[in-house]
């Protein structure tokens, strides 16, 4: 029995392949390696100490997708695979809302046809309304501002369904805050192509000379140094939290349906907090500039992480300052490659 990691060469997907390995699972990664390289299965083998089996398919394919359900004794599937940029999601609507959700359904579809069941679905804070009050909790009402967040409300509405559908589905909605870091091994992390959009993957490549300055988008918001505050967490606590996931779907007296749960650290740290613990981490100046708002930011997100607590027995261990050194480890590597 092997779980089917979508994007399982990805960055969240190649943490979670290693966790569930480590914990004496079998794993069958899937991606079109759009963001990520063959070369990730290969360094996932290098920490778990074996090979684990990937796949060039894409979810838009059915016939590849077909081909995988019979070729492996799929058992329960973490659906990682989805365009994720923000910005172009606004450029390419369609393009998102195809890939995303057209991937999806052929993947619900594929899962049905071979009487698959479980399902963890990789979703995100970005998932909350923008009005919420921090922290979010679960039950917070829904909504999206970009092409990319809506493909995010309508997959978990496309679970939701299907779940009502057949009382057989057992699936779980896990939203991310903000991953960032990278394995303490060095060997797998974040490394968006071309100019990175998200804070701690641009900090990197400032601190590793790659990039002249960090553009602080904001400095006159209503919180404490004037900068965003977000949920920052370790994708390895996130990865942990993949695993919790899968336990829990398995657990025989969970009688399938639908849950939501919140993977953050429920604490916020500043653009300027993050920059200065990358400094810590790297040992030298990050120099930083700091411009206007980036529209559609938030002043401050960060999770109620108490649901996930009481359900999953999660909760995150990994500090800031450790994920920027295991970011700056990672970091070092790629640029010495
Ligand atoms: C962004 C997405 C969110 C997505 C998440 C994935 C937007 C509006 N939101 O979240 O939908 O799920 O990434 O991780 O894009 N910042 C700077 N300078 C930079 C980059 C960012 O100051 O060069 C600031 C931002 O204003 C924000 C914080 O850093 O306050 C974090 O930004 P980012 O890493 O892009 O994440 P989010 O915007 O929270």
């Amino acid at each position: 029995m092997a779980v089917l990691l979508t994007g399982g060469t990805g960055f969240i997907g190649s943490h979670t392949a290693v966790e569930l390995v480590q914990q004496g699972r079998q794993v069958v990664l899937l991606d079109n390696y759009s963001n990520s390289q063959p070369e990730v299965a290969e360094r996932i083998g290098r920490i778990v100490g074996r090979q684990v089996p990937a796949v060039e398919a894409d979810l838009l394919d059915e016939a590849a997708l077909e081909r995988v359900f019979s070729d492996f004794d799929i058992d329960s599937v973490i659906h990682f695979a989805g365009f994720k940029a923000v910005g172009e999601s606004v450029e390419k609507p369609l393009a998102y809302y195809h890939n995303n959700l057209t991937g999806t359904v052929n993947l619900l579809r594929a899962m049905s046809v071979h009487g698959v069941k479980k399902l963890v679905f990789s979703s995100s804070a970005t998932v909350y309304r923008a009005d919420n009050p921090v922290p979010y909790r679960e039950d917070s009402p829904l909504g999206a501002v970009n092409p990319y967040g809506w493909t995010k409300v309508m997959i978990e509405q496309i679970l939701r369904d299907q779940a009502a559908a057949d009382p057989a589905w057992a699936v779980l909605l896990l939203r991310y805050f903000n991953p960032i870091g990278a394995h303490p091994s060095g060997l797998i992390g974040e490394d968006p192509s071309g100019l990175p959009n998200n804070l701690v993957p641009y900090v990197a490549r400032v601190a590793a000379g790659l990039l002249p300055k960090v553009q602080v988008f904001g400095a006159d918001y209503d919180t404490p140094d004037g900068s965003g505050v977000r949920d920052y967490i370790h994708v390895v606590d996130l990865a942990r939290g993949h695993r919790l996931a899968l336990d829990r779907l398995e657990r025989p007296d969970r009688l399938g349906g639908v849950e939501a749960f919140n993977l953050g650290t429920g604490r916020g740290s500043s653009v300027f907090e993050v920059i200065a613990a990358y400094e810590r981490a790297c040992g030298q100046k990050i120099p930083c500039q700091t411009v206007g708002r980036r529209p559609g930011d938030l002043p401050v997100v960060y999770a109620d992480p108490a649901l996930a607590r009481a359900e999953l027995g999660f909760e995150a261990r990994l500090t800031l300052d450790e994920m920027c050194q295991d970011s700056w480890r990672w970091q070092r590597n790629l640029s010495s490659e």
